[in-house]
C-alpha cells in the first residue's frame, strides 16, 4: 500500500482505530503523529475489544513495526500501563514500538495545570477537555520549557525535572490549583524515565531509512479536523495539528513521501466536549443515535453529543487534508431511521454560508440548511459486499461523497474487522 495519511474528518471518533487495523495488514510501519493520550481508539477483533490511547492501533497487528513521532505529547507512565496491557493481551511490543526522541513528555503538573484552567473558565468558556495535560505540555513545548523523550535518559533530567516541578507548583499555588509534592513526582518520574529508556529512538532517521528502502507507512491521525488547532473551532479545539499536515510535521517524513489521504467520516456527527455543533440533536433521534451508536468517550467515558450529517464540515475537511478516499463508518447506526437529515449549507442572519466560518462566535449561530433523504430501515451490518446494500443505503453513502468530493474508499457497517466493505481502496 502507498504511505497513507489516515485523519478524522470530524470532531474525533470517527472510528479511526478500527480502520488503522484494517489497512495496517498492508504496510510496514504505523506512526502516530499527534495528540497524547486524549484520544482513544477502539479496535474490536473477534470478541476482544482494544482502545488504544498512545500505541499506534498497528500493534494489534503481528509484523508492523509501530512510531510515535515527535508531535505527540506522551505521558510516560500511561504509556508503559498501555504497553502492559497490550502484553498481556499476547502481543509483543519490545522491539515493535518506537518513541521518538523528540516527542514531548506530559509530567503531573501539566495535568494539574490543564485541571485548574478549566476551573478558572467560566462556564460557557469551559473546552471539556480530557484533562490529560495535553495544553499545558504543548504550550510549554511552544514556549521552550518542555522536557522531551531524548532528555530521560541525560543526566541533566533530575536538575531539569526539579526547576520545572518548582516553577509549576508557583503557578498552580498562583492558579487556586492543587500542587505537587516535588520529592515524590521526581522519585516517581526517575524510575519512569528508566523503564522508557529502551522504547525511546531517533525515530525521524529511522523512518527516513526505512521510506528510502522501500517500507511503507500508514500515519495515523488522533482527534479530527474541527479539533485541530488552526482549523477547528477555535478555541474548542485540541493542542495539535489534526490535520493531514501534521503527519509531516509530527513525524519528520517530507511531504513528497505522501502518497494518499484516507478521512474517516461517520455517516453522522458526534462531538464530546464544548463547543459549537450546528447539527446536534437534543431530541428522541439523537438519543437513538447515541444507543444505537454506544457514542460514549472511550476516553473519558463521556455521553457523545449526537447529530445529523453536516457536509460543510466534511467538504472543509475533504479540502484541508486533501482527502482521496473516504471510509465512512457506522452507517448500520441509521439503520432504523425512516428520514435522514443532511446539512448541506448553514443560514447565518438571513445570509446562506457553504464555507466553514473562522469564528465560533458565528458558527454557534448558524442554522443548517437540510435535504431529508428517505432511510432504509433494513439491517446493513452482516452486509459484506457494497452492491449488496440497500439501494437507499447506498444513495445516501453516495450523495454524502458528492456533496464532500472526493471517492468513497471503504465502508464499516459495525465494530468489527469483517464489517468492512472495500469499495475503491
Ligand atoms: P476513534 O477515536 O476515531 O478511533 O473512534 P472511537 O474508537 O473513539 O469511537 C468509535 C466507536 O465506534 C468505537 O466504539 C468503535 O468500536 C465503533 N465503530 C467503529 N466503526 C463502526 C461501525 O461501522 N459501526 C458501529 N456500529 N460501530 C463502529
Ligand atoms: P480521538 O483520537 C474526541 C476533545 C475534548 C475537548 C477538546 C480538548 O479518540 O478521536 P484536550 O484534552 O485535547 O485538551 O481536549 O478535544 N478531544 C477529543 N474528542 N476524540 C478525541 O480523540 C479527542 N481528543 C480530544 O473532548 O473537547
Ligand atoms: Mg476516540
Amino acid at each position: 500500500m502507498p504511505n497513507t495519511v489516515l485523519i478524522g474528518a470530524q470532531w474525533g471518533d470517527e472510528g479511526k482505530g478500527k480502520i488503522i487495523d484494517v489497512l495496517a495488514g498492508q504496510v510496514d510501519i504505523v506512526v502516530r503523529y499527534q495528540g497524547g493520550n486524549n484520544a482513544g481508539h477502539t479496535v474490536k477483533i473477534g470478541d476482544e475489544h482494544y482502545v488504544l490511547h498512545l500505541i499506534p492501533s498497528g500493534i494489534l497487528r503481528d509484523d508492523q513495526v509501530c512510531v510515535i513521532g515527535n508531535g505527540l505529547v506522551v505521558n510516560p507512565s500511561a504509556l508503559l500501563d498501555e504497553i502492559a496491557e497490550v502484553e498481556a493481551a499476547g502481543k509483543k511490543v519490545q522491539g515493535r514500538l518506537f518513541v521518538s526522541d523528540r516527542a514531548h513528555i506530559v509530567f503531573p503538573y501539566h495535568r494539574a495545570l490543564d485541571a485548574a484552567r478549566e476551573a478558572l473558565l467560566a462556564e460557557g468558556s469551559k473546552i471539556g477537555t480530557t484533562g490529560r495535560g495535553i495544553g499545558p505540555c504543548y504550550s510549554d513545548k511552544v514556549t521552550r520549557t518542555g522536557l522531551r523523550a531524548g532528555d530521560l535518559l541525560t543526566s541533566d533530567y533530575p536538575a531539569l525535572l526539579q526547576s520545572r516541578l518548582v516553577e509549576a507548583n508557583k503557578v498552580l499555588a498562583a492558579m487556586g490549583g492543587e500542587t505537587l509534592d516535588e520529592k515524590a513526582v521526581l522519585a516517581d518520574y526517575l524510575a519512569v524515565a528508566e523503564r522508557m529508556r529502551p522504547y525511546i529512538k531517533d525515530t525521524v532517521t529511522y523512518l527516513g531509512d526505512a521510506i528510502r528502502q522501500g517500507q511503507t507507512v500508514l500515519f495515523e491521525g488522533a482527534q479530527g479536523t474541527m479539533l485541530d488547532i488552526d482549523f477547528g473551532t477555535y478555541p474548542f479545539v485540541t493542542s495539535s495539528s489534526a490535520t493531514a499536515g501534521g503527519a509531516c510535521t509530527g513525524s519528520g517524513v517530507p511531504p513528497h513521501k505522501i502518497d494518499r489521504v484516507v478521512g474517516v467520516i461517520k455517516a453522522y456527527t458526534t462531538r464530546v466536549g464544548e463547543g459549537p455543533f450546528p447539527t446536534e440533536l437534543f431530541d428522541a433521534d439523537g438519543e437513538r443515535m447515541r444507543d444505537a451508536g454506544g457514542e460514549y468517550g472511550a476516553t473519558t467515558g463521556r455521553p457523545r453529543r449526537c447529530g445529523w450529517f453536516d457536509a460543510v464540515v466534511g467538504r472543509y475537511a475533504a479540502m484541508i487534508n486533501g482527502v482521496d478516499f473516504w471510509a465512512m463508518t457506522k452507517l448500520d447506526v441509521l439503520d432504523t431511521f425512516e428520514t435522514l437529515r443532511v446539512c448541506t449549507a448553514y443560514e447565518y442572519e438571513g445570509e446562506r454560508l457553504t464555507e466553514m466560518p473562522a469564528s465560533v462566535n458565528i458558527l454557534e449561530k448558524c442554522k443548517p440548511v437540510y435535504t431529508d433523504v428517505p432511510g432504509w430501515c433494513e439491517p446493513t451490518s452482516h452486509i459484506t459486499r457494497y452492491e449488496d446494500l440497500p439501494a437507499r443505503a447506498r444513495s445516501y453513502v453516495e450523495y454524502l461523497c458528492e456533496l464532500m468530493g472526493g471517492q468513497l474508499g471503504i465502508l464499516s457497517v459495525g465494530p468489527k474487522r469483517e464489517s468492512t466493505l472495500r469499495v475503491g481502496l
